[in-house]
């Protein structure tokens, strides 16, 4: 198991107070902390070796480019994918969902289908409104059920849409030779739900589509492993996983890569250019037009060593104990919901309401005992007229956050709570 209180040195912030209250950090889905491995790696580079890549034959360029290239290879171990030429550094999760929504659409045609799901975030659904609009394709979305999980009913006959022979899940009436893209969120960032990835993309390779996952909530809090999941692209960003802001990951397999189009055009991203034409390079930089974010690749490799040193397996259990305990003790308090499943199937967030006070009333209250929390519609806009609230309060976990910790929110949520019946109560 997971020493949080010895992990919490290596990160300076976490020694930081607010309000004069020891800072208790729990937004770990917005954006989690960086320990001094991956501050001090970064400082190095800039110290030592800053350099362009690719470009130069001087020492400090050739340092560059190896310390960038190995960054693709380790993050490539880290996914279990095959090499570094299927592990594409973008600017983040966003950017990597609309590379691959913007490419995948030059294959798309009027009646073609794109399916998704009531649960994702704007980054999962704007590209691939647009990708629809631009194309004549259509979006359906798979429905979540009053658990906040998606409804997909097992069946173990051999039926369906999809003809699958197998224990497989069925997908009503969404699977089909229409479906060309089925693109999907690992975990939710709002209802902290984990979909049955494998099942889905099986489901999705049966009926023909391509398959998209959003991992931004799964990569940095537990094992990801492309070759089991058979994912086609896979989308995560660093500063999620300890790593610096400004770089992610788009991970798709080789074969696909290479018949896909760039998103962006200029340097680097070439093999050969004349006045009227050019030829792309080699992958992964056919789609790494321009300068990189070289520091963020230095950072990402520092922040992958380091959760390969806990073991991103211990991240998942510690998240799992945290979890259920934040659960056990919220739900003893009357006046507040909790959305999504139960703990045993979700990631290590949980969103709430305390009934009658607005999301972002519950986290300045939090904020004031030196709690951060994240409050508002998560970027799920959809999601949340579908709940009929305008958003929640989410507390979300990672590898440092204490017993103690989860203690302080749901003493800070019962203070909220009492405060806002007696107010009730007064008015009433
Ligand atoms: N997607 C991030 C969140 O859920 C920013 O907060």
């Amino acid at each position: 198991m997971i020493n949080a209180k010895k992990i919490r040195e290596d990160f300076p912030i976490l020694k930081r107070k607010v309000y004069g209250k020891p800072l208790v950090y729990l937004d770990n889905a917005a954006t989690t902390q960086k320990p001094v491995q991956v501050i001090q790696a970064m400082n190095y580079y800039y110290e030592n070796y800053n350099s362009n890549v690719h470009r130069a034959v001087h020492k400090l360029s050739q340092e560059a480019t190896v310390e960038y290239d190995e960054a693709h290879e380790k993050v490539a171990k880290f996914i279990a994918a095959t090499g570094m030429e299927e592990v594409i550094f973008t600017k983040n999760t966003t950017e990597s969902l609309n590379l691959a929504a913007n490419s995948l659409s030059q294959q798309l045609k009027k009646g073609d289908e794109i399916v998704l799901t009531q649960m994702e975030h704007h980054s999962n659904i704007v590209p691939w409104q647009q990708a629809a609009k631009r194309t004549g394709a259509k979006l359906r979305f798979l429905e979540i059920d009053g658990n906040g999980e998606l409804k997909l009913q097992h069946n173990s006959a051999t039926s369906g849409m999809c003809n699958r022979t197998s224990s497989d899940l069925q997908l009503p009436q969404l699977m089909s030779k229409k479906t060309k893209i089925v693109a999907f969120t690992h975990v939710s960032n709002v209802l902290g739900t984990i979909n049955p990835a494998k099942e889905i993309i099986a489901a999705a390779k049966e009926a023909g589509a391509i398959t998209v996952l959003d991992a931004a909530q799964s990569v940095p809090h537990m094992p990801v492993d492309v070759k089991k999941l058979d994912c086609d692209f896979m989308a995560f960003s660093a500063h999620k996983m300890l790593g610096p802001t400004g770089i992610g990951v788009l991970y798709g397999k080789q074969e696909l890569l290479e018949k896909m189009e760039p998103l962006l055009y200029g340097g680097d991203m070439i093999s050969e250019v004349s006045f009227q034409d050019a030829k792309w390079n080699e992958l992964p930089w056919k789609f790494e037009a321009g300068t990189p974010n070289v520091a963020g690749a230095v950072g990402l490799t520092a922040a992958v060593d380091y959760l390969e040193g806990i073991g991103v397996e211990n991240i998942h259990e510690h998240e799992k104990m945290l979890t259920k305990m934040a659960m056990e003790k919220l739900r003893q308090i009357d006046e507040l919901t909790i959305y999504g499943p139960e703990a045993a199937r979700r990631g290590g967030l949980v969103s709430f309401n305390i009934n009658g006070i607005h999301p972002h009333d519950v986290s300045a209250m939090l904020d004031a005992e030196g709690i951060a929390v994240r409050g508002g519609h998560h970027c799920a806009m959809p999601l949340a007229k579908l709940l009929g609230i305008t958003g929640t309060a989410r507390a979300s976990f990672y590898l440092y956050n204490t017993q103690e910790e989860i203690e302080k929110l749901a003493e800070a949520l019962e203070t909220a709570a009492a405060k806002m019946k007696k107010m009730a109560a007064r008015t009433a």
